[in-house]
This record gives C-alpha cells, sequence and structure tokens, in this order.
C-alpha cells in the first residue's frame, strides 16, 4: 500500500497547501491512503469541525490529532460524529471520541490509525503512552486483523519517539512523531519492518518559529515579556510528512521516504 502521512497542519497557510496540492499528490504518487495531522489547522490551536471537513474534502482519509485536540471546542462534539477524526488514545479517561479506529483502503484492505501523547516535556500529564498503545496492537496484528497500522506518537522528546518506534517494531507499519513542526532527518525502517521518523514536521510557513509569526515569539524570548497573540506565519507552506510503501501480506514497510513539498524547505518526493 502507498501511504502518506502529513504532519501538523499549520494555520491557514497549512490548509490552503492541502486544499490546493493534495488532491494532485494523490494521483502523481499513486496514494492509497493519506492520514494528516490537523491538531493545529484553525489558527493554529485546535481543529474546528469546518476545517476538519476541508482537510477530509481535500484528500485526507483519516485526520490525527494532538495535545490541542480541543482547543476548537466544537470538536468535542464533532470528533463524536466524524469517524474518520482520531485523537490521542490517552487524552483523558473523559475525553470523547476515539484514539485508534481500523479504516478500509482501496480493494478491500485495512489499515488501523492509532495516535498516543508523550510524557516528557508536556504541558500536562498524560497516561502512559507504551501501555496505552499495547492493547491496540495486540487487537489488530498486522498481516491478520489489518494490511497496514500507522502510530502517530505525538509528543516533544526525540528519546521517547525512538523508544516507541521500536516498542512497536514489528507490530506497526509506520510510527511516526508529531507536535515538535520540525522534520527529522532519520527516517528509517526498523529492524522488524517499522518505518519510522522522529517527526514528519509540519504543513507550513517555515519561515516563522515552528509556524507563528516571527514576531512575537521573538519578543517573548528577547524580553521574557508578552506583547500580544501568537499568530499563525502566512507565507507558503511546505508539506511535511513521509510516504510509505507497505506489504499488504505482512504490514512491514518495503520503502520510506521523506516528503517536503513546497514552501522555503529543500524538496524531497518519493
Ligand atoms: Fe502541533
Ligand atoms: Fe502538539
Amino acid at each position: 500500500m502507498r501511504i502518506l502521512f502529513l504532519g501538523d497542519v499549520m494555520g491557514r497557510a497549512g490548509r490552503a497547501a492541502i486544499t490546493g496540492r493534495l488532491a494532485g499528490l494523490r494521483d502523481d504518487w499513486r496514494l492509497d491512503f493519506v492520514v494528516v495531522n490537523g491538531e493545529n489547522a484553525t489558527n493554529g490551536a485546535g481543529l474546528s469541525a469546518d476545517h476538519a471537513k476541508a482537510l477530509l474534502e481535500a484528500g485526507a482519509d483519516v485526520i490525527t490529532l494532538g495535545d490541542h485536540a480541543f482547543d476548537q471546542k466544537d470538536m468535542l462534539r464533532f470528533v463524536e460524529d466524524e469517524p474518520r477524526i482520531i485523537r490521542p488514545l490517552n487524552y483523558s479517561k473523559a475525553a470523547p471520541g476515539r484514539g485508534a479506529r481500523v479504516f478500509s483502503a482501496p480493494g478491500g484492505r485495512k489499515v488501523l490509525v492509532a495516535q498516543v501523547l508523550g510524557q516528557v516535556f508536556m504541558k500536562r500529564p498524560f497516561d502512559d503512552p507504551f501501555s496505552a498503545i499495547e492493547p491496540v496492537l495486540k487487537a489488530a496484528p498486522l498481516g491478520v486483523q489489518v494490511n497496514a497500522a500507522l502510530v502517530d506518537m505525538h509528543c516533544e522528546a526525540t528519546s521517547e519517539k525512538m523508544a516507541m518506534g521500536h516498542w512497536c517494531d514489528g507490530r506497526a507499519s509506520i510510527v511516526v512523531g508529531t507536535h515538535t513542526h520540525v522534520p527529522t532527518a532519520d527516517a528509517m525502517i526498523l529492524p522488524r519492518g517499522t518505518a519510522y521518523q522522529s517527526d514528519a514536521g509540519m504543513c507550513g510557513d517555515y519561515n516563522s518559529v515552528i509556524g507563528m509569526d516571527k514576531a512575537e515569539p521573538l519578543n517573548r524570548f528577547i524580553t521574557g515579556m508578552s506583547k500580544g497573540r501568537f499568530t499563525p506565519a502566512a507565507g507558503p507552506a511546505t508539506l511535511s510528512g513521509l510516504f510509505v510503501e507497505t506489504d499488504d501480506a505482512t504490514g512491514r514497510a518495503l520503502r520510506v521516504t521523506m516528503v517536503r513539498e513546497g514552501g522555503v524547505l529543500q524538496g524531497s518526493a518519493p
């Protein structure tokens, strides 16, 4: 299966890149399944129902969220109505929606998509992601129940992400990090066949501070004081993430390529 994962969509610039280019990439790269992280698509904070619909219409098969899952209050309801949205498994015991689900791909193939939040350097203490993902992977064995499985590991620390990659190695087709908004140069296939990248990067304007207009973040770092709000940077966005080709019979990754399309980052395509 030919799977594309795109990292955190950041504000209007990120949404415009998805709506403008994803359909073309689906054709050009003959994609079977596309997962997009949408946790910052609405003004950099959360995802509204309208913007979720726009990302799905533009060609995302599934949207994952993150620590900003419910910054837009209408998502509390919409996540229950729209099964193609996945919030972190370990967000909160009270959270609406689901942290994992099996989806249908062309040709009757099945794809598990799950998301977990890490614990290191995060603003809020979340439950242990390693024990959270365990029953989900056990219930959907690769090559038996599902043809492919993707785990979005949403957290700050590359150490925790790498540990999750190895924990899922051979049990997921793809473990990909999100949340830092900067792509890492470590896309690889782990020893038991899991495609891995510590962070997919964001779909946003990289002439920024992790997707926000530079002025206020610089001001806060330099003066230690807040002068205004953060606003998403509005320049041309780079679509950033990874492409993975998997073996339908075993669910293992055959090939992985980093994707960086448009905007100011150096390009990379499958
Ligand atoms: Fe994010
Ligand atoms: Fe995040």
